[in-house]
């Protein structure tokens, strides 16, 4: 999953790319690429963006009041249904698990990890960190203001840490509170 907002500004594939996991997914039963799953209030999604043109089944979770227009958009590009007048984050990730969906990756960007980890949604955080110093104060941020469970002196539980390259990748279980 990611947010309408990285689509637009970063116009991802969003694929497996590696070919021994697509083959396992294969040998598995499983489709060779997950679901591909946004979330917009707006509707503002171009049936341009390369999201809907590679990879598997895609999903578009979107209010009552942008469905149509979004269905009207993208056609056949993608299955988009509404769970309500407001998108609750429980009734969305509900819907998921009927359609399936027993582990759900989000991708970002910081606004729906926001809202997932104030909301203690998120059973694993996955933070990549690459030896980079990002100077401009308006750069992407993993998460904004929130009123986060536990308040700011909760310490989440480090589950391990890997080095991937020169990038480090710290697996948290946020709900484990140490
Ligand atoms: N470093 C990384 O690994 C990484 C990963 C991902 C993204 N990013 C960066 O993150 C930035 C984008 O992050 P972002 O925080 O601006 O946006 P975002 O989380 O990608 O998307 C936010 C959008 O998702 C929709 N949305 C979110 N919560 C919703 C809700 N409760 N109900 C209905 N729709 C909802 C809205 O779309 P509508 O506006 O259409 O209503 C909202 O504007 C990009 O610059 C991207 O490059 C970085």
């Amino acid at each position: 999953m990611i947010g309408a907002n990285t689509m637009r500004r970063d116009n991802p594939r969003l694929l497996v790319n590696s070919d021994a996991r697509r083959a396992q997914r294969v040998a598995d039963g499983r489709p060779e690429y997950p679901l591909k799953v946004t979330v917009t209030a707006s509707g503002d999604l171009s049936a341009d963006l390369k999201f809907w043109h590679h990879g598997g089944e895609k999903l578009v979770l979107t209010v009552d009041s942008a469905v149509e227009k979004v269905r009207a958009t993208l056609g056949d590009l993608a299955d988009v249904i509404s769970v309500g007048p407001d998108l609750d984050w429980d009734l969305a990730l509900d819907e998921l698990g009927r359609r399936g969906v027993e582990r759900l990756m989000v991708e970002g960007g910081g606004t729906i990890h926001t809202q997932l980890m104030a909301q203690n949604l998120a059973d694993e955080v996955h933070l990549a960190i690459a030896p980079l110093l990002v100077g401009q104060p308006e750069a992407a941020r993993f998460l904004g203001a929130a009123d986060y469970p536990g308040g700011s002196t909760a310490r989440m539980t480090v589950l391990d840490v890997r080095a991937v390259g020169d990038v480090v990748v710290v697996r948290y279980a946020p709900k484990e509170r140490a």
